[in-house]
This record gives C-alpha cells, structure tokens and sequence, in this order.
C-alpha cells in the first residue's frame, strides 16, 4: 500500500514514539572498556592519540575498574605495559606478570564483582620486537613462527586463567592457537576458562594509536603474515569455522567500522556470542573530528556503536564504553 496510505513519518513524530518502534538497543552492560596497565604508582600517562585514554598503574587502574562497575559497564579487556621486554615475551606468561598481578588485585575487590575480566593473550607488547610471535630471523630475512608461537600462547592463556581471567582472548591470529589453549587450559584444571577468539582479525591501519598505547608497534616489517587481508570476506568465514571447530566460545570481530559487512555475515552464519572491536583507530578518528567541531561527539558517538549493534554485534569492546555508560543512564 503506497502513499497517502502508507506515511512513514507516522511513526517517527516524537520521541516516544521513535523509542517504541526501535529496533536496536544499547546497554552499559553489553560494553567493554580496555585498560592499559603499567608499572609503578599513580601513574595516569595520557595517550596522545586517544584522548581519555591513558596507561595506568595498578592503584589508578582499580579506580577505573571501579568506576566502570558503578556505570553497570559488563567487563574490561586488559593489556599490559611491561617494565622489561624481551625476545620470547616472558613477561607475557610470568605468574608475577603486570596483567597477572592486576587480575589478582582486581579479583580480591568485590566492588568489579559485576565486571567480566577478560585478557587479551599475545606477546607483541612483551616482546622486544614488537610481534605478536616468536620471530625466527634468516640473515636479513625472517618469519613469524607459528607452531613454537602458540606453544607460548597456549601457556600465557593458562597463567592469565590462574591468575584470575574469566575470559582470554588470544589477539595473535597463529594458526591452531584456540584448540592449543583449550587443551593447556584444560590440562591446568581451567576447563571452566572460555576462549574469546579474535577470529577474525584484519591487518589494519586502523590499530595505529593501539601501538602508542601498548608500546606494541613492530620494530620491523608489519603483521600482514598473520593477520588477515582486509579485502577477505570468505576467509573470515574459514577463520571462524576452524576457531569454533578448535574450541572457541565466543567471537571478536575486528575493526568493526570498516568491517560491517563482515560481523552482518558472521551473524548470520554462527549462533555463537559475538562481540565487535571498536579500534583505537575508530576512537581516534571520531575524536579528531570532535576536537575540531567537525562532528557532535554524543550522537555520533552513540550513532557508531548502534551502527555496531545493527549489524548483529552482541557486545562492544570500545574506548567510549565509559562515555557511552553515561549517557545510557
Ligand atoms: C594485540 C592487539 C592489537 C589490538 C588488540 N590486540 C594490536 C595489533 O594487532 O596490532 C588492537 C586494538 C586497537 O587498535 O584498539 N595483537
């Protein structure tokens, strides 16, 4: 039936009515703020790059975690700043490792009891070269390792659990690292653990001011070898097949912005949860436009994240999750 009968404009004439009819909602507790811990005390270094965003010391980064509780934000993703880096990325997997000793903390203060603690397992911000495995060099050549890689993530992924994860989230994108860190996982006695896997991860320009953030910027070459070509639909497809077929429980999508088509897919496809990576990147350009007075930050904030949610996102990692809390009430 076509116009006069049928007026759209009906049903978007006030407020109350739009909200009645709508039909993508946000929620604080579908949101998950990143954290970025560092060593020392009272440390809150500004990102330069992401405006809001800092590294924080353990006592800084609790009154975060505390602030994102009282917000009803549903969990944090945690990174870690090491003091040292090395090679092999020890700090990544050390009982007494930066992210370590803060699921500890965090988990002995009932306050973040309604937080999901998930963390992020890879070893670009601990290794001394900035990858996110175990470099093998040939002359002026060299190579990502992939087996001896996800030895090493398999074994950060069990420290993260013991020490207090209730999520990990490997980040790296090596191939056989879920079905890896299920069975270390399984064999340390945290077969309660669920594996959030980046499945689909793309090789972005988009992470830039992540490396300013995490200090995880590659010495040489680039990440091309492991993460995936933003022109791939398909083998996003493939990626999450196999990472379900290994043992994930849960999906990570990301970029999310430049990549809606892909999470629209993957929704269709998987029933399992799945959550978007709003990147640095995303965050970083949005903000550049505020500042200037180009964009009006709380709609179109707000607008980004719905955006994320319409196109089947379960959950949102994002560096607004803070900001977007508030104004969700
Ligand atoms: C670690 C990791 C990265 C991000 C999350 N985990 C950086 C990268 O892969 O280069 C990016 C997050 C962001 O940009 O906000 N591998």
């Amino acid at each position: 039936m076509n116009f006069p009968v049928t007026r759209m404009r009906r049903l978007r004439r006030t407020e109350a009515m739009r909200s009645l009819v709508r039909e993508t909602h946000l929620h604080p507790g579908a949101l998950i703020y990143p954290l970025f811990i560092c060593p020392g005390e009272g440390v809150r270094k500004p990102i330069g790059s992401m405006p809001g965003v800092f590294n924080l010391s353990l006592d800084e980064a609790m009154k975060e975690a505390e602030a994102c509780a009282a917000l009803g934000i549903g969990g944090l993703l945690l990174f870690g700043l090491p003091a040292e880096k090395d090679e092999q990325a020890s700090g990544a997997w050390a009982d007494d490792g930066i992210v370590q000793t803060a699921l500890r903390a965090f988990k002995a203060n009932r306050r973040l009891d309604t937080l999901v603690t998930m963390a992020d397992v890879c070893l670009c911000e601990y290794s001394s070269h900035g990858h996110c495995g175990v470099v093998a060099r040939d002359g002026d050549h060299y190579t990502i390792e992939n087996d001896s890689s996800v030895a090493l993530l398999a074994k950060t992924a069990a420290s993260l659990a013991k020490a207090g994860a209730d999520i990990v989230a490997p980040s790296d994108m090596m191939d056989g690292r879920v079905a890896a860190m299920r069975e270390t996982l399984d064999a340390s006695g945290h077969e309660q653990t669920p594996i959030l896997s980046y499945a689909s991860k793309f090789a972005s320009a988009f992470y830039g001011p992540f490396r300013e953030a995490a200090d995880s910027a590659p010495l040489f070459g680039d990440r091309r070898s492991y993460q995936m070509d933003g022109a791939n639909l398909r083998e996003a497809m493939r990626e999450i097949e196999l990472d379900i077929a290994e043992g994930a429980d849960m999906l990570l999508m990301k970029p999310a912005m430049p990549y809606l088509d892909v999470i629209q897919e993957a929704r269709q496809r998987f029933d399992l949860p799945m959550g978007a990576y709003q990147v640095s990147g995303e965050y970083s350009m949005l903000h550049a436009a505020f500042e200037r007075g180009w964009l009006e930050p709380e709609r179109t904030m707000m607008e980004s994240l719905t955006g994320i949610r319409r196109a089947g996102a379960d959950f949102i990692v994002t560096y607004f999750a803070k900001d977007a809390a508030k104004v969700l009430g």
